[in-house]
């Protein structure tokens, strides 16, 4: 059965975008001209995703007015004659079937993709972090529901890290190359930092995962922190069935934090249609 549902968990605090984020959700931060969520959403629905469900939590209801209708604001555009901006605004309502589902408490990011199970109703599930945002020939969970169709087991997305990306993600342990890009995993640990990380090899924020994730998340233990990690409940699922990794083809901004999301901004305004040879103009004078 191929991929056809999504987790996006938005829940957090997001609190290294703080005071930006005190009253905002951090996935309703723009980059040029849209919220970072909405590139998400544009990567499942063009990997094949037809359901995504949004984890949510209190002060996050921009994200359901993002995906919902707005007939007061479509009129109004219409009666402007401003056809361009009607049918992006009307775009974002058709892009999939969104349910949005609250995770009560902060309890990581394992804790927020149970927050899916019922959603998910036994079939397989991708899970898109809005953090990342992710810029490749072919959309990068496409790439992975590909691997998911041929292996018919987990798969997650892995990009080479270095020493200061050992602290910042999962890392993987390799049981067997199998080609280029494709790997299969023996183990997995949560930000191990340089000593103790398996490889190079880090958990980017995309993922498709078999069913039986839920399961394994429920036998997971809580981290120092209290929160339910999604690396080490792979960790647990790998018991039990194999899971493979893929190195992604593309490029990834990992905009969670201030630099990654200034270097994603710059980098996607760079190739934008409507102002990349003046952007480019503008950052040679400042620069000269
Ligand atoms: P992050 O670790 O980036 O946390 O979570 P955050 O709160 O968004 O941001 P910082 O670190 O405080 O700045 C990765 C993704 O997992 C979601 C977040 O919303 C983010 O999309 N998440 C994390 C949840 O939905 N629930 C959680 O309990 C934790």
């Amino acid at each position: 059965m191929s991929a056809r549902k999504a987790i996006i968990p938005a829940a957090g605090f997001g609190t290294r975008f703080l005071p930006a984020t005190k009253a905002m959700p951090k996935e309703m931060i723009p980059v040029i001209d849209k919220p970072l969520i909405q590139y998400t959403a544009e990567e499942a629905a063009a990997s094949g995703i037809s359901e995504i469900a949004v984890i949510t939590s209190r002060g996050k209801a921009a994200l359901e007015d993002h995906f919902d209708r707005s007939p007061e604001l479509e009129e109004f555009l219409q009666a402007k004659g401003k056809t361009g901006l009607l049918e992006e605004v009307r775009k974002l309502s058709t892009l999939a079937n969104f349910t949005f589902i609250r995770q009560p408490e902060m309890l990581g990011l394992g804790h927020a993709i149970l927050m899916g199970e019922k959603f998910a109703a036994g079939e397989p599930v991708a899970v898109l972090t809005p953090d990342d945002i992710y810029d490749c020939p072919v959309p990068c969970t496409r790439q992975l529901i590909d691997v998911f169709l041929e292996k018919k087991a987990t798969v997650i997305v892995l990009g080479r890290v270095d020493k200061e990306g050992t602290k910042k993600y999962g890392i993987v342990k390799v049981k067997r190359q199998l080609s280029d890009r494709l790997f299969e995993i023996a183990d997995t640990a949560e930000k191990p930092g340089p000593e103790r990380a398996f490889s190079d090899l880090g958990i980017l924020g995309r993922y498709v995962f078999t069913p039986e994730i839920f399961g394994a998340i429920k036998r997971t233990p809580v981290d120092s922190r209290g929160e339910i990690q999604i690396t080490d409940a792979i960790k647990v699922l790998l018991a039990d069935q194999p899971v493979y990794g893929y190195l992604f083809e593309g490029k990834r901004y990992d905009c969670g934090n201030k630099l990654g999301f200034l270097e994603g901004t710059i980098a996607l305004a760079l190739k934008h249609p409507e102002f990349s040879s003046e952007l480019r103009d503008l950052i040679n004078q400042m620069l000269s």
